[in-house]
C-alpha cells in the first residue's frame, strides 16, 4: 500500500503538500478543485483517470502510480512547450534511480515505451498560472480485463519480473520532478536536449502524425520541443502537438 508518512519523510523537498488518497475520480481533477502550489497527490485508484486526447487511463486499485503535481511557473505559458518531454525524462530517471535499468525509450511528446509497448504517460493541464502535471505509470499491473487500454501496454513488473516497491518510486518521482522542474525553470529545454536525443524512440523512424495527416521521417526536436518531421519533399516541418505512430 502507498504510505503517506513514508513518502513525506523520505522525499527531499519539504515545502510541498503531499497526500495519498484512496479513491478519487482523477488526481488532476482533485488538484484543480483544491488548487495550491506546490501540492502533490497520489491515489490508490482513479474512477475517471484521463489520458491525452480525452482517452481513459486505466487506474485499478493498489497496483500502479497515479500522481498529480500542481506547480506554479513564473514563465509565460508559451515558454512551457517542452514541459511534457522534461516530465517524461524525470519519470524515467526516477525509475532508473530505484534500480530498474531496462531500455525504456521516450516517444514524443510524453510516452514511456518498452519494446513497442506503453509503460507510462503524462498529462499537463493549465489552471490559471498553475500547471497540473499528471503522471501515470503501470507498475505492478499484470493483466487488464477492461477495454480502457486500446494499445499494447506493459508494466515495470512485467519488464523486470519483480514486484516493485511503489513507495520508493513515489519518493524518487518527487525528487526527480523537483530537480528537473528547477532546471527547466532556470535553463529551459536546452538543458535537456541531449538527454532527449539519447532516449528518442522515434528518431529516424518513418512515422505518421495524427493518423496519417502527415507522415515523414522523425528528426528529433527543436528548441521548443516541437517534433521535427522530414516530409517526402525534403522539407523539415515542426509540430507542436499531435499523436505519433511508427509506420510498420
Ligand atoms: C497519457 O499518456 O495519455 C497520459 C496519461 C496520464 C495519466 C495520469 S494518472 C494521474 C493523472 N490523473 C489523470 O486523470 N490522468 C493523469
Amino acid at each position: 500500500m502507498l504510505d503517506q508518512d513514508f513518502i513525506i519523510q523520505n522525499a527531499k523537498f519539504a515545502n510541498t503538500i503531499i497526500e495519498v488518497l484512496q479513491e478519487i475520480d482523477s488526481t488532476n481533477l482533485y488538484l484543480k478543485k483544491n488548487l495550491n502550489c506546490p501540492r502533490i497527490c497520489f491515489a490508490e485508484m482513479q474512477t475517471k483517470g484521463r489520458g491525452r486526447m480525452g482517452r481513459a487511463w486505466h487506474s485499478p486499485f493498489g497496483q500502479n502510480i497515479y500522481m498529480s503535481y500542481a506547480y506554479h511557473f513564473k514563465q509565460d505559458i508559451n515558454e512551457l512547450s517542452g514541459l511534457s518531454l522534461v516530465i517524461a525524462m524525470a519519470m524515467l530517471n526516477a525509475i532508473k534511480q530505484i534500480g530498474i535499468d531496462a531500455p525504456i525509450m521516450l516517444k514524443w511528446p510524453n510516452d514511456g515505451i518498452y519494446k513497442g509497448q506503453k509503460l507510462m504517460g503524462n498529462l499537463i493541464q493549465m489552471q490559471g498560472e498553475a500547471a497540473i502535471i499528471g503522471l501515470g505509470i503501470n507498475v505492478n499491473m499484470m493483466e487488464c480485463e477492461s477495454d480502457d487500454i486500446t494499445q499494447d501496454w506493459t508494466s515495470l513488473k512485467k519488464i523486470t519480473g519483480k514486484e516493485i516497491d511503489r513507495n520508493l518510486l513515489c519518493v524518487a518521482l518527487i525528487d526527480n520532478l523537483n530537480t528537473s522542474l528547477q532546471r527547466f525553470c532556470h535553463y529551459g529545454l536546452a538543458d535537456f536536449k541531449s538527454q532527449w536525443q539519447q532516449l528518442d524512440y522515434l528518431y529516424n523512424q518513418t512515422i505518421k502524425l495524427n493518423d496519417g495527416e502527415f507522415s515523414g521521417i522523425a528528426k528529433g526536436i527543436n528548441e521548443q520541443g516541437n517534433l521535427l518531421l522530414e516530409l517526402a519533399n525534403g522539407e523539415i516541418k515542426a509540430f507542436a502537438a499531435g499523436e505519433t505512430s511508427i509506420c510498420k
